[in-house]
Parts: structure tokens; C-alpha cells; sequence
């Protein structure tokens, strides 16, 4: 049974995913990348094709609703040559900004369109083409066996089903009952995802008899999250645990590396300096290995406020 970690927009980048290979994942995700800002040539968005050497095996994943554009996106990831193990496509996010363009959750009611879109992917990459999506619009409006066939029609190798229904954004538990019902009337590899934390929400998860179990959000404060499963479903003893401290400080290197190989491969595009990037991500990811243990308030309170990465260090080294 392999555990990957899922793709998750402004998370998965290659120091966060780096974190996760660490901590037990078989695979990963790059965060969604837009096809079309990719065929209209947005050099940043070309920052989501990196990778770093320590990391395994990453599937790209991409979002469009537009036949040339995942073609030309195809390409794009096709010549960076050997860096992902997948093409990915993204019918199942639910933002309004990319809903409104027909990308995301908007495919969940089209297989029709699904499997043009993957065919399209398929024909202008060497890679093998996944799906990942979800169960249906709502309870009730089902979809996913169809999204399933239009996804073997097109010749994909793969789905990954987030089960749960478009309505319920990322809340409540998953219908395995669907997926369960899903992977005996497939004849695609199914991966699956929803609400999974533990060794009990993997067993519940792996009972359906699903190929890989996907977990987000559980991840970003425990990238060892994997390997705690793994362990725990095998019997094994639990992998040594690490610090909050020492997850920071791992983490904060990886992204102060990442910057500068940012600065290096893309020297016209202005990718954000190593200390407003480290300071970025520690807001918006890092504070998080801090939550649960004692002070973490005051910690998070202290890591926000914080301008420059010197004053980053600083704070670390009093806890
Ligand atoms: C902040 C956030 C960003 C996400 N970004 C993406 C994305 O870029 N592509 C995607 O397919 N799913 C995305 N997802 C959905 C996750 O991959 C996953 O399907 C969902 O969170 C359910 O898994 P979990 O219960 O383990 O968190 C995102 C979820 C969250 C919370």
C-alpha cells in the first residue's frame, strides 16, 4: 500500500514535499499549475515545475479546461525531462477562480469533457495521465463511475478519488462505501483520499481496497505522518519522533536552499528573495509544527511578527 502525499496549492513545494519524503511518503503531488499560464508563457508559474534532487517520485498536476492548453501544458512538463513520474489532471478543486474558468470541481459534472481533456494530455506526453477528482457535485449526484470510465477510455493509469462530494468542500467523512464500491467496478489503479490522519482512518481507508491511501492536511504540521502509518498498520515501533524545533529548522533550510536554486534557474523572473520567501512560508506553514505543544500561542504570536530571517533564527533559538 503506498501513502502519498496530495497536492495542496501554496503547500507542495519542493522543500515541503522534501519534508514528506522524509517522513515516510511513497509519492507526492506539485501543487496545481495552470495549463493555460503555462501555454501564455508566466515564467513564475514555472517555478511549480522544480524539484529537488532528494525528493522521489512527484506527479505534476495541472488544471484546464481547454484542450490546448493541458496539450501544451503536457509538453511543458514532457521537457523538463524525467523531473515528475505522472501528468495529473485536477477535476475536483472547488475555488471559484478556477470553477468559473470550467477547470476544478467544474469537470466533476462532465466526463465527457474529462476524458477529452486527459486524451489531449495523453497524446502530448510520454508520461502516464491521472485523474484525481471527487465523488459528484452532491450527495446524490454521483458522477465518479463515469469520471472513472471516461478516464479508462482516454487510457489514463490512474485515479485518485478525494471522497467526498464537491459540496462538501473538504468536510465530514469520507464515503468510503462509494469508494469501496468505486474500486470493485474500475479496472484503474484507485487512490484514496478523505479526512485520513491516523492508523485507524488508513486501515477504514485501505479496507475499501484501494492501491494508495492520499493525505493532505494532516501533513503540514506532521510530514512523519506517513511513516507513523506505516508503522502502525505493519506493528511496528513508532519512527523516533522529532522536536517542533527540529521540524522548523529542517524545514526552514529546505526553503532558504529552494530560494536560492529559485534565484539561479530563473534570474529574469524575481523569485521572492530567501528571506521574504522564509519569511512567507513560516506565516503561512512553518508556525504550524508549533501547534499543540505548550506556549504555542505565544511562539505563533512571536513567529508572524517576524521581518527578516535573522530575526527568525532568533525566536527558534529560545524555544
Ligand atoms: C489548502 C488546500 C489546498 C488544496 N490544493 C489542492 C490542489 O492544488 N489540487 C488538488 O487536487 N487538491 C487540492 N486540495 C485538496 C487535497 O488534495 C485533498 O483532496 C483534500 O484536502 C482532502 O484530503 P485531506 O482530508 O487528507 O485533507 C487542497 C486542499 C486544501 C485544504
Amino acid at each position: 500500500m503506498k501513502f502519498v502525499l496530495a497536492p495542496i496549492a501554496d503547500f507542495t513545494d519542493p522543500p515541503f514535499r522534501t519534508m514528506c519524503f522524509r517522513g515516510g511518503a511513497d509519492g507526492a503531488y506539485t501543487e496545481m499549475v495552470s495549463a493555460a499560464a503555462l501555454r501564455h508563457g508566466h515564467e513564475a508559474t514555472r517555478f511549480l515545475l522544480e524539484k529537488n534532487a532528494g525528493e522521489g517520485p512527484v506527479a505534476c498536476q495541472i488544471f484546464g479546461s481547454d484542450e490546448l492548453d493541458v496539450a501544451f501544458a503536457a509538453r511543458a512538463v514532457d521537457a523538463v525531462g524525467g523531473r515528475f513520474c505522472a501528468l495529473n489532471l485536477n477535476a475536483g478543486c472547488p475555488m471559484k477562480k478556477i470553477v468559473r474558468t470550467g477547470a476544478g470541481a467544474s469537470l466533476v459534472s462532465k466526463p465527457e469533457k474529462v476524458e477529452k481533456l486527459l486524451r489531449a494530455m495523453k497524446e502530448n506526453t510520454s508520461l502516464p495521465v491521472t485523474l484525481k477528482t471527487r465523488l459528484g457535485t452532491h450527495p446524490g449526484e454521483t458522477t465518479v463511475f463515469e469520471l472513472a470510465g471516461a478516464a479508462e477510455a482516454a487510457g489514463a493509469a490512474e485515479i485518485a478519488v478525494h471522497a467526498r462530494f464537491v459540496s462538501e468542500m473538504h468536510s465530514g467523512a469520507p464515503h468510503l462505501d462509494i469508494l469501496r464500491d468505486l474500486v470493485s467496478r474500475t479496472r484503474l489503479p484507485v487512490t484514496g483520499n478523505g479526512g485520513v490522519a491516523d492508523r485507524r482512518g488508513a486501515a477504514d481507508m485501505a479496507a475499501t481496497g484501494v492501491d494508495g491511501v492520499m493525505i493532505a492536511r494532516a501533513a503540514l504540521a506532521r510530514p512523519h505522518v506517513f511513516a507513523e502509518i506505516k508503522a502502525a498498520l505493519s506493528g511496528a515501533a513508532a519512527p523516533p519522533e522529532k522536536s517542533p524545533k527540529e521540524l522548523f529548522s529542517e524545514h526552514l533550510a529546505l526553503v532558504l536552499e529552494y530560494a536560492d536554486s529559485l534565484a539561479a534557474a530563473f534570474p529574469h523572473a524575481r523569485p521572492l528573495p530567501r528571506g521574504k520567501l522564509a519569511v512567507l512560508k513560516t506565516r503561512t506553514h512553518l508556525f504550524r509544527y508549533f501547534s499543540g505543544v505548550p506556549g504555542a500561542a505565544a511562539v505563533r504570536k512571536r513567529l508572524m511578527s517576524a521581518d527578516t530571517t535573522d530575526e527568525i533564527f532568533d525566536i527558534i533559538s529560545t524555544i
